[in-house]
């Protein structure tokens, strides 16, 4: 049985492993068709402070946790203030990630379900209707998205099943860097499509009579989905990192690229959807009716270059969603192995079980069981709405609340600023600790109740 505990090569590997986690189908796909159904730039710009005054202070409070006692995240909290309540933290952050990737695996499989089109049939209607009824007509039925589920969450169980160092580092490694060349290269393409310049002005314009409390509560749940937080996956990885790291310096990083990321997807597929005369507010279909659509434009003129995009395009997709999937995964094997004292195939097995289910249901309430409804909304839109409206905010409060109130200011300190090594970090530890006890609790707490009173 493994009891040992395994640490991340050093601190590219760490940046690696946090952006992955970080960056997915929240960038690629969610994050689109948000800034579309929100309103463009407004969008953009409260995203962006949400992500520097909310979500970077969650995120370094996530690494503080888990890089000081290097346990996952029931251990990690178990340890900290043993004996308290802190502990259901501990267990909520097990089980939100699992939700997750019930049915964040769902979507995951359909990309890989268009990947198998791209590569085989390719998309050849460039009437936008008919497009949209394929998206419908695959998601709504039983066996495929069933099928490719099963692929997308046995892929995650491979790599996970290897290990920390030979499976999550080792994939994340390659397939980051892979990541960025693709979504770039998209990007270059989608801009030079004729019209796509309304798109760029549309990212960059801003409507301010589009700020509305929804759309700062959209910007907050998604700057949240997006850096993977309040659901204890980045303390996970964060339990990983090798002792004297410089925790600023990697939580910057991968705000950093996951930011950057999030925009190039914005400029990849925004002009695209412009281009192609699209509404950008079409919501979660936007990317799996969208870009078909424009391959299919692309095939009639020159058919192999838009043969090659469109596998590009959908193989970028995947790896990101498997990047961000094992996160999620590792969570619960990380709890099951180091609290339940399981074997790591074990615990892959059964998280692979239990999230397989919930999946099913997920992807089946698209077509035979749409008419199951929990609070009015569907399996998949339910869990969707639990893990990043509400558990996801509640979570994130609780831990920078915790290092805020609860932890030993100290050991805060010393995990800051690397045992007061670090000067610059040092000098902005007092901004840091301010954010983290007063500005980012208050905004979350007003930001929820407003939205949910409006
Ligand atoms: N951050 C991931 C993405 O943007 O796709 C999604 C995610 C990963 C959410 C891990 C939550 C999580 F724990």
């Amino acid at each position: 049985m493994e009891r040992r505990r395994e640490v991340f090569g050093g601190r590219s590997a760490a940046i690696f492993a946090l952006a992955g986690s970080a960056i997915g189908l929240g960038n690629i796909w969610r994050f689109p068709y948000m800034v579309g159904q929100t309103g463009g730039a407004a969008f953009i710009i409260i995203y962006l402070v949400c992500c520097l005054l909310l979500s970077l202070p969650i995120f370094l409070a996530e690494v503080i946790i888990g890089h000081r006692t290097h346990a996952g995240t029931f251990g990690a909290l178990e340890q900290l203030a043993p004996g308290t309540k802190w502990k259901w933290l501990g267990l909520l952050t097990v089980i939100s990630p699992l939700i997750i990737l019930s049915y964040y695996s769902v979507v995951g499989g359909w990309s890989i379900g268009y990947l198998w089109q791209s590569v085989t049939v390719g998309f050849h209607s460039s009437e936008l209707g008919a497009v949209s009824s394929a998206f419908g007509g695959f998601i709504s039925s039983a066996t495929g998205p069933l099928i490719c589920h099963t692929l997308f969450l046995a892929g995650c169980a491979v790599i996970v099943s290897a290990g920390v160092k030979s499976g999550i580092e080792r994939f994340n490694k390659i397939s980051m860097p892979l990541l960025f060349v693709l979504i770039v290269a998209i990007m270059v393409y989608s801009l030079t499509l004729p019209g796509a310049s309304a798109g760029v002005e549309y990212l960059v314009k801003p409507d301010f009579s589009k700020i509305t409390p929804s759309a700062v509560a959209d910007a907050m749940g998604q700057s949240f989905f997006s850096l993977s937080l309040g659901v204890g996956t980045i303390l996970t990885y964060a339990s990983y990192i090798k002792k004297n790291e410089n925790i600023l310096v990697t939580g910057l990083g991968t705000v950093g690229f996951d930011l950057l990321f999030a925009l190039i997807a914005g400029f990849a597929i925004m002009p695209a959807v412009f281009a192609a005369g699209i509404e950008p507010g079409a919501g979660p279909g936007l990317i799996f009716e969208t870009l078909p659509y424009i391959f299919a434009k692309m095939g009639a003129n020159v058919p192999w270059l838009s043969s090659v995009v469109a596998v590009l395009f959908f193989v970028t997709i995947v790896f990101a969603a498997f990047t961000s999937a094992i996160s999620m995964f590792e969570v619960g094997v990380a709890y099951l192995v180091e609290q339940r004292r399981m074997s790591r195939r074990k615990a892959v097995l059964l998280i692979f079980g239990g999230t397989w289910l919930l999946g099913a249901l997920c992807s089946l309430s698209f077509g035979p069981l749409a008419d199951v409804q929990l609070f009015g909304l569907s399996i998949f839109s339910f869990c969707d709405m639990l893990t990043s409206n509400f558990l996801m905010t509640f979570g994130g409060l609780l831990f920078v609340l915790f290092v805020g109130w609860k932890m030993d200011p100290a050991a805060v300190r010393d995990e800051f600023t690397c045992g007061g090594t670090e000067r610059f970090n040092c000098a902005v530890f007092g901004a840091f600790r301010f954010l983290l006890r007063y500005i980012a609790p208050i905004a979350i707490v007003i930001i929820f109740i407003t939205n949910f009173l409006a």
